[in-house]
């Protein structure tokens, strides 16, 4: 007879055990599914850095949303891919922007069924490829405040449910949370990347939205991968400037950011899983060194049970599509 008195095993034993006191469940509602839009009509084409992700005018957007919808998809991220990019941005302003024409289309289409965000940010904009605006070589952050504030009411005047401003200025989320104020659109909600790295998972998205620094890096706004509490600095700064939503980027490699914002902010937590981690995932499937369902599921509960209550995540259409999450 054995003396052991803990087995943990024992609540290993079947898979109706393991399902009954599993501590995390993954939920669809929580997901949000990022999309492309580039000028033009009839255009589609896939993005070569991120299988099974594409680069649409507003036109076919309307329709590839409409099949995702089908399968299940609600909640979208967009972001711009403009024909034209300057040193103010201005392809980001007024109503023939192209997220702003792509948001009209779709509220028109699908009304309340679809919850639309989208990223607010001039490095897809600029001809510098940087976050912010431009001054005597350097990053001019309060002269980018007004423009990402600008970029935020013409999105919520077509339409937008939440703006995603991913700039890393100081002070944008109060400049944004004013401007919409004042415009009318109190409703309209804000969710943060409160906590934006400087990241080389971004690669392929950059390759994606033609977004990629013509000089320099973001490290001089995007936050340094060495520091853990001062993403506590950042959230606390959003939260008290209004914002709605707090979000870390990446997810994977700085699940301990999710913990620590979790557990000391009343607010709901977003995390991005980006580009890159997609990526890898797509490569290993591809390679056959592992399965692509074992993957995404491990990786999206990690991002869930570190305390993410909403996930950024590319891989949401195949999950719906292979049924992932069903039994
Ligand atoms: C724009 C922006 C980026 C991402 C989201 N918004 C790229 C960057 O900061 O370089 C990355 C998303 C991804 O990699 O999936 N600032
Ligand atoms: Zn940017």
């Amino acid at each position: 007879m054995s003396d052991m008195i803990y087995r943990p095993r024992r609540l290993r034993v079947s898979r109706l055990l393991r399902d009954m006191v599993a501590e995390t469940t993954l939920k669809p509602a929580g997901m949000i599914q990022p999309y492309f839009v580039c000028e033009g009509k009839g255009i589609k084409g896939e993005i070569p850095s991120m299988p099974g992700i594409f680069r649409e005018s507003p036109d076919s957007l309307a329709r590839s949303l409409a099949d995702d919808m089908k399968l299940g998809i609600k909640r979208i991220m967009l972001f711009g891919v403009p024909d034209r990019k300057d040193a103010k941005a201005s392809s980001a302003l007024g109503d023939d922007a192209v997220v702003n024409v792509a948001i009209k289309m779709l509220r028109d289409k699908f009304g309340e069924d679809i919850f639309i965000a989208a990223d607010v940010c001039l490095c897809a904009y600029t001809d510098s490829g940087h976050c912010g605006v431009i001054t005597d070589d350097k990053i001019d952050n309060d002269s980018s405040l007004p423009i990402l504030a600008e970029m935020a009411t013409g999105l919520a005047k077509v339409g937008c449910d939440c703006v995603a401003p991913s700039d890393m200025m100081d002070g944008r989320v109060g400049a944004i949370r004013d401007a919409l104020d004042d415009a009318g659109f109190e409703d309209t909600l804000i969710m943060a990347y409160s906590a934006k790295y400087a990241s080389a998972y971004y690669g392929p998205f950059r390759d994606a939205a033609d977004s990629a620094p013509a000089h320099g890096d973001r490290k001089t706004y995007q936050m340094d991968f060495r520091n853990r509490r001062e993403a506590i600095k950042e959230v606390a700064l959003d939260i008290e400037e209004g914002t709605d939503i707090v979000m870390i980027k990446p997810a994977l490699a700085y699940l301990d950011v999710i913990a620590d914002v979790q557990s000391q902010f009343a607010v709901p937590v977003a995390a991005y899983n980006v580009s890159g981690e997609f990526t890898i995932v797509k490569m290993m499937a591809e390679r056959g060194y592992a399965e692509e369902k074992q993957l995404v599921l491990e990786n999206l509960t990690a991002i869930t049970r570190a305390g993410a209550d909403v996930i950024l995540t590319y891989h949401l259409r195949d999950i719906l599509k292979h049924g992932w999450l069903d039994g």
